[in-house]
């Protein structure tokens, strides 16, 4: 909870105003996490559960030319809708391997302790409840076996684009020659496209963003007056950063109990998250930048989502 404070604390005190989008995920995160996945304009949940219920037999046959007795550790899991797929394709080959879904909210990986075994008879697994790199710590105590680490959703995305080797590099920390990561890349492409991604007409997205307002009002004693702020993505074509805002209407103040005032002028923005878009060649440049080699590469029909297989 402390790190939740000073995060939120630290993030609202810089100027730009920013908050980190791992809060994102409380319980009522989740689940309008889960409708934001479901909303039309959202093409990145359909083209990469494209990828993954076309493409699972084949991914699955690649992984184990390589890979025999192994971990599939998933960051980020949140419901699996896709990484089901390839967990099925596994078990069909009869694959020996123990999947650990890490996620920051324990409401995801106690719901997957639930569905999980009733939906994959015969699944070994073991939820991890926490930050990617503290339960990658944790993991390493648990099996040294060899890894396939997923991270989907675009979610490396979330990471501006000059942190993302930095975040590879961390990575590798917990890897060993050989291992693998497949990682989902949403690739660049029309920018109407893309900014309707995030500013869905039924207004799921603004719902997902001010309930990060709330959730600080609740938990940190917060008084945010969530009707003083309006949602507003902007994308840069030239970066290819699609980046949410919230904007105060007013010249306002929030007080969180414990720290203080943030003074908001009128117009001014709390930056939420970042979406980054890629070209391919820079996500292979990432890859190289952190020490490893692009394997292969999945991709939907429109070419609009890649996921991209790296062997460390
Ligand atoms: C955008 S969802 C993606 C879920 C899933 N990977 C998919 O592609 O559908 C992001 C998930 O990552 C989790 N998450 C966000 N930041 C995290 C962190 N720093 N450590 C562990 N999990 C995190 C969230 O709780 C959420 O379930």
């Amino acid at each position: 909870m402390s790190n939740f404070l000073d995060d939120v604390w630290r993030g609202l005190s810089t100027s730009p105003k920013q908050l980190d989008s791992r809060y994102f995920y409380d319980e009522t995160g989740d689940e309008i996490f889960q409708e934001i996945m479901a909303c039309p304009e959202y093409y990145l949940t359909n083209c990469e559960l494209e990828i993954f219920s076309d493409q699972s037999g084949k991914l699955a046959e690649d992984l184990l030319a390589d890979l025999h007795d192994f971990d599939v550790v998933e960051l980020g899991a949140g419901d699996c809708t896709k990484s089901i797929y390839l967990l099925r394709a596994l078990l069909e080959r009869k694959a020996l391997f123990t999947y650990y879904p890490i996620d920051i909210s324990a409401h995801v990986i106690s719901q997957l302790s639930i569905d999980l075994p009733a939906k994959l008879p015969g699944l070994g697994m073991q939820g991890l409840n926490g930050d990617h790199f503290e339960m990658l710590e944790k993991l390493r105590k648990i099996s040294q076996k060899p890894k396939l680490v997923l991270f989907l959703g675009s979610s490396i995305g979330n990471l501006p684009i000059a942190d993302a080797p930095g975040f590879y590099k961390k990575m590798k920390e917990y890897l060993a020659p050989g291992d693998l990561v497949l990682t989902g890349f949403d690739l660049k492409k029309e920018p109407a496209i893309i900014l309707a991604a995030y500013n869905d007409k039924a207004g799921i997205t603004r719902r997902f963003n001010l309930n990060l307002l709330t959730r600080i009002n609740r938990e940190l004693g917060a008084d945010f007056d969530i009707t003083q702020f309006a949602h507003k993505p902007a994308y840069n074509e030239q970066t290819g950063s699609c980046e949410s805002y919230l904007e105060s209407l007013n010249e306002q103040q929030v007080h969180i109990e414990a720290k203080g005032d943030v003074s908001f002028k009128a117009g001014e923005r709390i930056r939420m998250e970042v979406s980054q878009k890629y070209t391919v060649p820079q996500t292979d440049e990432i890859a190289a930048n952190a020490g490893f080699r692009p394997v292969r590469k999945y991709y939907d029909t429109r070419q609009w989502f890649m996921d991209a297989l790296w062997r460390c």
